[in-house]
């Protein structure tokens, strides 16, 4: 493992938490959609690693695509504006869609993009999100797989940034408050 950043307060997953914890999620989508062929949508750009180490455990014939939407600007905090940016390229209709998110914090963005796939006619939506805080939704939401509950702390890495960076850190950290305050 590199060296912790030195503006992480607290390692919360290692490498290795995280991808044992992939596998565990993979076997389950594949035990799933057995003889299924689902399209796999991940949110760029924090779902970007997660969608990476997850679709390379998942033994299934899946097709990949990819969604960008603006939702924070450069804050920790939600602004409920979503706005899409870079549409899905696969036609959906009839097919069984899981949509891939790294984090969930008020909840307004996936609830968006739930309602945004679901009017593309597909014939089933899950969601896959690596990190939910439960805590800090707004709205009633619910996901069928999950990777790791967390409380309201702002993390990074695994593809997670504050200000376009940390992405690249290959665990996940809580972010020191100094850094963003
Ligand atoms: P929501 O719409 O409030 O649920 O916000 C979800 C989006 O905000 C995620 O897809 C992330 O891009 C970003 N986000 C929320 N919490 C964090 C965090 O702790 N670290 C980094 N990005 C976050
Ligand atoms: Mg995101």
């Amino acid at each position: 493992m590199i060296s912790m950043n030195s503006d992480i307060s607290e390692y919360l997953f290692s490498e290795t938490q995280i991808q044992e914890r992939i596998k565990q999620l993979a076997e389950k989508i594949t035990n799933d959609y057995r003889s299924k062929n689902p399209v796999i949508i991940s949110i760029l750009k924090g779902g970007f690693v997660f969608m990476a180490d997850l679709v390379r455990q998942i033994d299934l014939p899946v097709e990949l695509d990819f969604m960008a939407i603006s939702s924070y600007g450069s804050g920790t905090a939600s602004s409920g504006v979503v706005k899409i940016k870079k549409d899905i390229d696969i036609d959906i209709s009839g097919r069984d869609v899981i949509i891939v998110e790294d984090i969930v914090d008020s909840g307004l963005s996936l609830q968006y993009i739930r309602d945004y796939i679901g009017k593309h006619n597909p014939s089933s939506i899950r969601i896959c999100v690596l990190l939910d805080k439960p805590a800090a939704h707004k709205l009633d939401v619910t996901f069928e797989y999950v990777g790791f509950n967390i409380g309201n702390e702002f993390v990074v890495g695994y593809g997670l940034d504050y200000n376009e960076r940390y992405r690249n850190l290959p665990y996940i950290g809580i972010l020191k408050k100094e850094i963003y305050s």
